[in-house]
């Protein structure tokens, strides 16, 4: 069986986390593919939407990067300070009046005509399937979307999408930090209907790798036996669940290359039970 392929998770590119100047970004996006890595996950609010327009400025300084790319485009999501957000609560809008809008935005930040998946960024109890449907099939008409995909849905409500539109990848929390969806049906909702499982914060949003790092004993032994560091222990935990990329947080070239290695093999099964037990406390039944 061969591995997914990871995913490059934007999230921490700009005021988020590392503060990468344009060519910065080109130059990471040029060592991820050097990896093997094409995929480059997006959301209209990272960097309180200053990352698309970060990432449209690499892609400018590179003709033909953005050709090489598959995006990952999320949207739905309003913050407190979002532009034109006059409550000043945070929100999700699934509307397609926001969609529309929000679809426009990334377009234009990324400077790019189309982008290859258009993901819902959380689930809304106020979305409504079939209007979001419609809505997709005539972006996807007009070559503005490639596929559609969802984040953050719990297992009930990816059912609100079957038979009314194909939801082709599944972007969910998953680690040793919080492995909830393995237990409470979400990821075989997500394998069961044919998506790709997209495991974001795979290191728990680094907190698995910070003193006093919390499954340290686990991760030595296991680690020692199999010739693995602790980072690439954990994202080839992630990696070994079936039909699952693994979202990678870094904005460092080296750890991005280590994170393809560790991502192209999966664990032994004994070893892999014996990491979810460290993590959980207590083991199968
Ligand atoms: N759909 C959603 O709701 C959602 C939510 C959150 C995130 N995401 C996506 O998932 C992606 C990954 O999430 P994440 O950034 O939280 O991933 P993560 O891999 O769990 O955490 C990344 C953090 O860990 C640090 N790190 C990586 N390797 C390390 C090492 N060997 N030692 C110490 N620290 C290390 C990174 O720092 P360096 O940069 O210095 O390596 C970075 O700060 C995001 O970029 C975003 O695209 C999606």
């Amino acid at each position: 069986m061969t591995q997914p392929t990871p995913i490059l998770g934007s999230m921490r590119f700009g005021s988020w986390g590392a503060n990468l100047s344009p060519a910065g970004v080109a130059a990471l996006l040029e060592a991820a593919l050097d990896a093997g890595i094409d995929t480059l996950d997006l959301a209209d609010i990272y960097g309180d939407h200053g990352t698309n327009p970060l990432v449209g400025n690499a892609l400018a300084l590179r003709p033909g990067l953005r050709q090489r790319l598959r995006l990952l485009a999320k949207i739905g999501i309003v913050k407190a300070d979002s532009p034109g957000n006059a409550r000043g609560l945070p929100y999700y809008d699934l509307s397609v009046r926001h969609l529309r809008a929000a679809l426009d935005a990334s377009l234009r930040d990324l400077r790019t005509d189309y982008v290859d998946v258009l993901m819902l960024h959380r689930f809304d109890p106020l979305l409504e399937p079939a209007a979001i449907a419609d809505w997709v099939r005539e972006e996807r008409k007009a070559g503005r979307i490639g596929a559609f995909g969802v984040s953050n849905f719990g297992p009930h409500a990816l059912a609100l999408f079957d038979g009314v539109l194909d939801v082709a990848a599944h972007q969910i929390e998953l680690s040793l930090a919080n492995s909830a969806a393995l237990a409470d049906g979400t990821l075989d909702a997500t394998r069961a209907r044919g998506a790709e499982v997209q495991a974001w914060s795979p290191l728990g949003g680094g907190g698995l790798l910070q003193p006093p790092i919390p499954l340290r004993d686990a991760l030595h032994a296991i680690g020692d036996e199999l010739g693995l560091d602790a980072a690439s222990l954990l994202l080839r935990w992630v990696a070994t669940i079936p039909d699952t990329s693994v979202v990678i947080g870094s904005t460092n070239a080296d750890r991005i290359r280590a994170a393809a290695t560790a991502c192209a093999a999966p664990l032994p099964k004994d070893a892999w039970y014996a990491l979810w037990q460290a993590a959980r406390g207590f083991p199968v039944p």
